[in-house]
């Protein structure tokens, strides 16, 4: 099970187990872990150099860094959990392992009183054979042990990644091989999530604009209104449709599922650079998922889509697979770009159901 989008478990303790912060096989504190996606450690460690720190090493899904805490970089789009300062755990023996994590987290309790419920995630970064029933078992030992010491603290630990983007507090394990962890109190969150499926739903690409509803904080709303420009099969269209929205949903290729024959979709064949608003029309949402080259979206479908206002937020997902993706990064968020010229806010990133693809949301200056 990967650390971002689903939490294996959770538990939480305070001081009353013995500390061993000189444990051996426990190591150092500083710099930071970032995990991605399991094939996407090189994109981030070169988005993390790229803002000043020094990737030192790196394996499936998780980059470990120096240079500082990352606490301060503005929102890598790669990067789905960031532990800043973790303390580094090495051991081949389960319950050894989590004793030792066991007694950081009461260390790091000392001078701290939990009055209510807080966040306790544990998993494991990539996506390596095994891994997920080696940090079950660790972490067994672990809740074991508090729950013996410390019943109340533990009562009020939480399973699962919290929603939401940015910093939380809490407790966070991250294993990136089986004998070794890391764990810090506090995660930035990227706000990426594994997001269920819909029977109905026409594609998996459906998955990607849940997703992205998350990270800008916002969703269609009943009477809203949404452009989808590559629409088909439909999985965007529909997931708009449903939550009550209006949508013209624009491809030449056919809907299916749930989105063929919705009352709440209008399908036009036409050419999505070429589909304009009416003349006074603005429509609230602007959906782009097309498959072509991300310059060329950028310059004539973003740009005047953006600069005109036409819609008042989006959710515009560009294709890096022919493209380098750090130089596309830059060129996002250059001064000059139709985002940073034209939106009050935006955030691009790599989600949980993006391939080779970053998702930008965000909302127009009026
Ligand atoms: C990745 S699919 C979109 C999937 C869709 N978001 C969904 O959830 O089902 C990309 C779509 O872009 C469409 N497309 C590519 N170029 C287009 C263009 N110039 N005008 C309209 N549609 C286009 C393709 O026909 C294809 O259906």
């Amino acid at each position: 099970m990967r650390i971002c989008p689903v939490a294996v478990a959770a538990v939480a303790g305070v001081a009353g187990i013995c500390a061993l912060a000189s444990a051996p096989s426990a190591g150092r504190n500083g710099g930071m872990l970032a995990t991605s996606q399991a094939g996407y450690a090189k994109p981030l460690a070169g988005e993390l150099a790229g803002a000043g720190l020094v990737p030192r090493e790196q394996g499936p899904g998780w980059v470990l860094c120096d240079g500082g805490s990352g606490r301060e970089l503005p929102e890598p789009a790669f990067a789905w959990l960031r532990l800043p300062a973790p303390r580094e755990f090495r051991g081949a023996r389960i319950n050894a392992l989590g004793r030792q994590i066991a007694d950081y987290l009461a260390d790091s309790l000392r001078d701290e009183r939990l009055e209510t419920v807080w966040p306790c995630v544990w998993g494991g970064a990539g996506e390596i054979a095994g891994l997920t029933r080696r940090v079950t078992a660790v972490q067994k030992t672990f809740q074991d042990l508090l729950r013996r010491k410390l019943s109340r603290v533990a009562r009020l630990a939480r399973t699962g990644m919290p929603s939401g983007l940015g910093p939380v507090r809490g407790f966070f394990v991250c294993f990136t091989d089986f004998d070794r962890a890391f764990a810090a109190r506090e995660a930035v969150l990227g706000g990426q999530r594994r997001m269920a499926d819909d029977a109905a739903a026409p594609s998996r690409s459906y998955l990607k604009v849940e997703e992205a509803y998350g990270v800008l904080g916002a969703e269609p709303r009943p009477g809203e209104t949404v452009a989808d420009l590559g629409a088909a099969p439909g999985g965007w269209s529909y997931s708009a449709a449903r939550r009550g929205a209006r949508v013209v949903a624009v491809d030449n290729g056919p809907l299916k599922g749930g989105a063929l024959g919705h009352p709440g979709i209008e399908h036009r064949r036409e050419d999505a650079f070429r589909f304009r608003p009416a003349p006074g029309e603005t429509f609230d949402w602007l959906f782009c998922d097309l498959v072509a080259e991300p310059h060329q979206v950028l310059r004539h479908l973003v740009a005047p889509w953006l600069e005109r206002r036409w819609c008042r937020r989006f959710i515009i997902n560009l294709k890096f697979g022919r493209v380098d993706p750090l130089g596309l990064l830059r060129e996002l968020r250059m001064p000059a770009s139709p985002f940073a010229l034209n939106a009050a806010d935006f955030r691009i990133r790599h989600l949980y159901h993006d391939r080779e693809e970053f998702t930008v949301v965000g909302g127009l200056r009026p």
